[in-house]
C-alpha cells in the first residue's frame, strides 16, 4: 500500500490502484471524465512527492514541472500529497474574434487570449461556459501561419458548453480557457515519413491544423486525409483542402460518407474502411484519430494491425470531457 495525503486526510493506494480510484473510493469529489488519460479532467498537482512520468504524459513542461499530474494515470510508487488544481489560476482571458458557421452543426470559433500562448497545431484548450462548466477543443489553427486560435465545435444535443457556443457565444464576448494541452500533433523529426489522418466531424479541426502545420515545415513524404461524415454535408473546408492539395502534389484529401450512396468525388464508407483498403499496410507511417472515440479505438487497432508502431499513432478520441473546473 501506498499513502496519499489529501487535506488532512491520508488514503491507503493499493498496487497497482490509481490515486483517481483510491481517493473517490474514499469518498474525495475528484473530477474525471474519460478515465484514461486524454480529457484531463481529473488534473490533480503533487504537493510532496515523486509523480510517475506516464501519469504527466501529454501536460505542458510549465504544468508538469509544477507537480500537476493525471490523477486516473497516475498509480504512485511512493507516498504522495496531493491538491485539487487551483483552477483559477490555469485560466486566461480571451476574446471571441469571430464564429462561422462551417455546416449545420459544426461552428468555427476564433480567439485571441490576453497573453501569448505556445501551442502546437493539434493540441486542445479548456474553454470555459463559466468557472463551473469547461470542455475541450482541438486547435486548428497553426502557430506560424494563424493570427488566432481557432477551434471547431459542434453541437451536441442537449449540450451544455457546445450549446452555449451554438446559441450564445457572440464576437466580441469575453471567455475563460485554459491553456493548450495533448500529444497529437506533428513533429519535423522525420520529414520522408508516411503521414496518415482520419477524423469524423469536429474531428477534422486537429487534423486540419496538423495537415496545415506538417506541409508549412516542409514535410517531403506523402500525407493522406481521409474525412467523413454521414453525408456530403456533414463535411467542410472540403474548398480550402481541395486547394491545399493542389499546391502539395504529395498531399491527398479523400472525401467519404458513410450513409446513403456516394456521389461522384467521395468515397463510401467511413474514413477508416477507406484507408485501410487504400493503405493495407502502414509499417514506418505517422497514424493520427481524433473525433469518434469508436472511430479512434477501431483505427487505432487497425493501425497497429497494419504495421504501424503504437509510438507513431497519435490519437484524440473526443470522449466527454467536463470536470476540472468544479475544483475551482
Ligand atoms: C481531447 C479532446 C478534444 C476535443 N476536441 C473537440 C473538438 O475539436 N470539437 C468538438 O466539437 N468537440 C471536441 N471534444 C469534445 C468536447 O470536449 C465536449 O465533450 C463536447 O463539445 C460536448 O460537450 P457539451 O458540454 O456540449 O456536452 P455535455 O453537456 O457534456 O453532454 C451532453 C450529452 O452529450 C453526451 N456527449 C458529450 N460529449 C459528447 C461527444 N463528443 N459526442 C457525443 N455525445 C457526447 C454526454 O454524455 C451527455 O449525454 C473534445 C474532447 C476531448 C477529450
Ligand atoms: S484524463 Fe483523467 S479522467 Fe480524463
Amino acid at each position: 500500500m501506498t499513502a496519499i495525503r489529501y487535506q488532512d486526510r491520508t488514503f491507503d493506494c493499493a498496487p497497482g490502484q490509481t490515486v483517481l480510484d483510491c481517493l473517490t473510493a474514499g469518498g474525495v469529489a475528484v473530477p474525471s471524465s474519460c478515465r484514461a488519460g486524454v480529457c484531463q479532467s481529473c488534473l490533480m498537482r503533487a504537493e510532496e512527492g515523486e509523480v510517475p512520468a506516464a501519469a504527466q504524459a501529454g501536460l505542458k513542461p510549465t504544468l508538469a514541472a509544477q507537480g500537476y499530474f493525471l490523477a486516473c494515470s497516475c498509480r504512485p510508487q511512493a507516498p504522495l500529497t496531493v491538491a485539487l488544481p487551483d483552477a483559477e489560476r490555469l485560466r486566461m482571458a480571451a476574446e471571441v474574434v469571430s464564429i462561422e458557421p462551417l455546416n449545420a452543426d459544426i461552428v468555427a470559433v476564433k480567439l485571441k487570449p490576453s497573453q501569448q500562448m505556445a501551442y502546437r497545431a493539434g493540441q486542445f484548450i479548456r474553454l470555459y461556459k463559466d468557472p463551473a462548466q469547461s470542455r475541450c477543443y482541438s486547435l486548428a489553427s497553426v502557430p506560424e501561419l494563424d493570427d488566432h486560435l481557432e477551434i471547431h465545435v459542434r453541437a451536441v444535443p442537449g449540450g451544455q458548453v457546445s450549446g452555449w457556443v451554438h446559441r450564445e457565444l457572440r464576437a466580441g464576448d469575453a471567455v475563460e480557457i485554459a491553456d493548450s494541452s495533448g500529444l497529437c500533433f506533428y513533429v519535423d523529426d522525420r520529414p520522408e515519413q508516411p503521414l496518415l489522418l482520419l477524423g469524423t466531424g469536429s474531428g477534422l479541426a486537429p487534423l486540419y491544423g496538423i495537415v496545415r502545420d506538417a506541409l508549412n515545415q516542409g514535410h517531403r513524404g506523402p500525407v493522406w486525409l481521409y474525412h467523413g461524415s454521414t453525408g456530403p454535408q456533414g463535411l467542410y473546408r472540403t474548398g480550402e483542402l481541395a486547394a491545399l492539395a493542389e499546391r502539395h502534389p504529395d498531399f491527398h484529401y479523400v472525401r467519404c460518407v458513410s450513409e446513403g450512396e456516394a456521389p461522384a468525388g467521395f468515397r463510401p464508407g467511413t474514413p477508416l474502411d477507406a484507408a485501410c483498403a487504400d493503405h493495407p499496410v502502414l509499417d514506418g507511417w505517422r497514424v493520427f484519430l481524433c473525433g469518434h472515440p469508436e472511430l479512434v479505438r477501431k483505427g487505432r487497432m487497425q493501425a497497429f494491425l497494419a504495421g504501424a508502431s503504437m509510438a507513431d499513432i497519435h490519437a484524440d478520441p473526443f470522449v466527454p470531457s467536463g470536470g476540472l473546473a468544479a475544483a475551482a
